[in-house]
């Protein structure tokens, strides 16, 4: 005879590689709650190391616009720059929904053109960390310098490896909402130190009810340590670093890039 305590059985879940920003709604849920911490953080820069009001600002690689969002609804003129599609598209749809309104721009981060300059910039998470060359992360930074007013910042954040640091990592954590639980992890895959790239394996075991869908992405992110960071950005002459934060956001606790670094914001200000 059935037990009527019998468990349904759980629902096996269907296995997918995708890329991840294909999916931006669940992509940014993973991200959310540090979104309020950041957007408080910039106004903080913009007011320490700004000598006019800010009002144009850009974010490069801004993806499904979490940040764009928050700025915009804060009252800047938010432009937003990334080369995925359907994260565009879901940024532009989520602005119409909060009543808010930006520019978005299907452009490449290392050589992208906009006709008027911004009064700052910033680069949210790692996404430097996608330019895989030297060259690339370069043009980068001298396309954002080129576009800043005299005066303007540009804060960009990054994970750097602390020398005594590991290489070899992994960190998963979870969100629930009304509609779905999403469990995201990533992990290390492999690291070609001498091309200075690691792989990482992302994953995200979305349930919808009784629909599991496990979603894989491997993505690749140029590695950079202390010495490799202050080498790339000497090389920019036009922006000079004044202020380095850790990934607390916490304007009243500067730090100094050292050894021991591994999660920094820089703020890079552009030269008069
Ligand atoms: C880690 S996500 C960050 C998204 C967003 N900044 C945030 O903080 O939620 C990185 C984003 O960078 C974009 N990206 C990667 N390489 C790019 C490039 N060369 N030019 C423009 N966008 C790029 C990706 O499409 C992706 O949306």
């Amino acid at each position: 005879m059935k037990s009527s305590t019998s468990k349904k059985p759980e629902a096996k879940p269907t296995s997918e590689s995708i890329n991840w920003y294909d999916h931006p709604e669940w992509y940014e849920a993973g991200f959310l709650k540090e979104t309020p911490s950041e957007a408080r953080f910039l106004e903080d820069v913009f007011r320490k190391y700004v000598p006019f009001p800010v009002e144009r600002i850009l974010e490069a690689g801004c993806g499904s616009g979490r940040l764009v969002r928050e700025m915009a609804r804060r009252g800047y003129a938010v432009t937003g720059m990334d080369l995925n599609q359907p994260a565009l598209d879901y940024c532009e749809k989520t602005l119409k929904k909060l009543g808010c309104r930006a520019v978005l721009s299907k452009q490449d981060m290392t050589s992208f053109h906009f006709d008027q300059p911004f009064d700052a910039a910033f680069n949210a998470i790692n996404t430097f960390r996608h330019l895989e060359t030297e060259s690339a992360a370069v043009s980068h930074i001298k396309c954002i310098a080129k576009h800043l007013r005299p005066g303007g910042v540009f804060v960009l954040s990054l994970h750097i490896v602390p020398n005594d640091g590991e290489l070899w990592g992994t960190e998963s954590w979870s969100v629930r909402t009304p509609e779905y639980n999403i469990k995201y992890s990533l992990s290390v895959q492999s690291v070609d130190l001498e091309k200075r790239l690691e792989t990482l394996k992302m994953t995200m075991k979305v349930s919808i009810g009784d629909d599991v869908k496990k979603l894989t992405d491997l993505l690749r992110l140029r590695l950079y340590d202390v010495e490799q960071l202050k080498e790339l950005l000497a090389k920019i002459k036009s922006l000079e670093l004044v202020g380095v934060y850790d990934f607390w956001f916490d304007i009243s606790d500067p730090c100094r890039l050292s050894k021991k670094s591994c999660d920094v914001v820089l703020v890079l200000k552009k030269k008069a």
